[in-house]
């Protein structure tokens, strides 16, 4: 999906632009968050199906239980549950753009 060329530095870019987004998100709700709902029509001109952009943060979250180990309480893994379910909710409701071609 990506470009053949330079795509090493998006997937860097895209990768600490989501964890922020997660950050503002989880925490202050300054702006950052919006990145998820302006991404998701982006996204949809890249071809990511909506389930697999919302997989993404699945994805981080597993890396960060990976990282953690032991210390992943009950806690965290309900408070990423919520999270994870609440920008789903925010993923899926955001209308498809009507192909202008059509
Ligand atoms: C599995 C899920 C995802 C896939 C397959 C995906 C795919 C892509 C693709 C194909 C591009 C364009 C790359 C290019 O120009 O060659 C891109 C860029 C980008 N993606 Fe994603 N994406 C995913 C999830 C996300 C998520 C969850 C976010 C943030 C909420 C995000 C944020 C971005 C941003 C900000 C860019 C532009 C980066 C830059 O040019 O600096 N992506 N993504």
């Amino acid at each position: 999906m990506f470009r053949t060329e330079g795509s090493e530095p998006v997937k860097g870019s895209m990768l600490s632009l989501a964890i922020e987004a997660i950050l503002d998100f989880a925490g202050e709700r300054r702006g950052h968050f919006r990145l998820i709902e302006s991404e998701v029509f982006s996204h949809d001109a890249y071809g990511t199906p909506r389930e697999l952009f919302v997989a993404f943060f699945a994805v981080i979250a597993d890396c960060l239980r990976d990282i953690v180990g032991e210390q992943w309480s009950d806690e965290i893994d309900a408070a990423w549950h919520k999270l994870l379910g609440d920008i789903e909710a925010i993923v899926l409701q955001q209308k498809h753009l009507v192909d202008a071609r059509a």
